[in-house]
């Protein structure tokens, strides 16, 4: 497994409950959404209760969390929140999900976890959307409080859910369904709250098809795969083609899958990778739409690892070609790493460039 190259800090709203630790009582704990730096500051600020579970929504923090998960007395980690009722609990504590439709979402599944009298504590950035997520617990729990104020965020605490409320884990009620058209080539994207682009077709993603549109490559990645829709309309263009698709996020993981089975590809060419990490075989061509955020901050690690570790998964004369703002700093990238690169399409807004690795010899 990947190591961090760099150590993070915790997050301000980690700093702001860690100077809480009487409202994280022992008991039945569940922690959603922490990574693990985040985590280790809880446990030093005696705010993670020994026996706590932990559910992460990163595959990249949930294995390094599990690696950590005996020296932090964590007793069980998770990737993405299970499916039943098997432990309900006292308090979930929750690092607030981006999003109105995310939250909305991620406080019902939280809810259906929870013990009869249990409640939930949610630390969030302003910029986050902690106000907006105070009045969503409101129209859930009868009793919502503000604990705490500083650092832009806040930390708030809902109590005694509406018993009448019907919550569940099921992400069923909140799956969409959407054609999109690129090139003559429909694809059916499913897609869940939280993921991104979600109900929509992205620009950039729009612009790095086209450029596929004759494209022949049969081994294909789709790194960052979101909702599946690249690999989705790469294998609706040439199905014979092998199409693997990757991605950190547990929700856009669930809706690639079921892309995945609504374009008939197999939903085992969909899995769980902290960038290249997971990844064994080696392609033709590698696509992707990388992030450039984590969060509400930027973050350019990913792009980064995208185009350094590309060429080792790459066969001889494979490429490399992905979309991104024109803004970014892809071409010092590209010259630090490349003798030579090429900006394929340039709409003003996105660009989109290729890396090809020489036919003959493999780096
Ligand atoms: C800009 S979105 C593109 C999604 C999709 N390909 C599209 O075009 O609609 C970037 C995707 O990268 C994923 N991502 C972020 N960090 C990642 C990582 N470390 N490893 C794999 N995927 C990551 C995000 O979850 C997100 O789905």
């Amino acid at each position: 497994m990947r190591q961090r190259s760099k150590p993070m800090s915790a997050s301000p709203r980690a700093q702001l409950l860690a100077r809480s630790p009487q409202h994280v009582a022992a008991g039945a704990v569940l922690f959603v959404g922490w990574n693990t730096d985040d985590l280790l500051h809880l446990h030093e600020n005696d705010c993670l209760p020994r026996g706590s579970a932990v559910t992460c929504t990163h595959f990249g923090e949930y294995e390094v969390t599990r690696r950590h998960a005996e020296s932090l007395g964590i007793s069980q980690v998770a990737f993405d929140l299970p499916d039943s009722r098997a432990n309900a609990f006292e308090l979930a504590v929750v690092d607030l999900p981006q999003g109105r439709e995310a939250r909305e979402m991620g406080f019902h599944r939280i809810a259906a976890l929870l013990a009869e009298s249990g409640s939930v504590l949610v630390a969030g950035e302003t910029r986050s959307g902690i106000k907006p997520a105070r009045t969503a617990l409101g129209e859930m729990f009868a009793s919502v409080e503000t604990l705490d104020n500083a650092r832009r965020c806040a930390l708030v605490r809902a109590t005694q859910r509406n018993a009448s409320l019907a919550v569940s884990t099921d992400l069923e009620p909140w799956f969409t369904e959407q054609a999109f058209t690129v090139a003559d080539t429909t694809v059916t994207v499913c897609s869940l709250p939280g993921v991104f682009s979600h109900g929509e077709l992205d620009h950039g993603t729009q612009l790095l098809l086209e450029t596929l549109v004759d494209d022949v490559s049969m081994n294909v990645l789709d790194v960052g795969c979101g909702c599946g829709i690249i690999g989705a309309w790469l294998h609706q263009r040439e199905p014979g083609r092998r199409v693997e698709m990757i991605d950190c996020d547990a929700l856009a993981l669930t809706a690639a899958k079921r892309t995945a089975q609504r374009n008939n590809l197999p939903t085992d060419a969909v899995y769980a990778s902290d960038v290249y990490d997971q990844v064994s075989e080696s392609f033709d061509l590698i696509v992707s739409n990388p992030p450039f955020h984590r969060g509400v901050n930027t973050a350019h690690d990913v792009g980064e690892r995208l185009v350094t570790e590309a060429v080792s998964l790459l066969n001889p004369g494979g490429r490399l070609r992905f979309v991104a703002n024109s803004f970014l700093p892809y071409p010092r990238l590209l010259d630090a790493h490349f003798p030579r690169w090429k900006t394929i399409e340039d709409d003003g807004k996105f660009r989109v460039y290729e890396v090809r690795v020489a036919a003959a010899s493999r780096r």
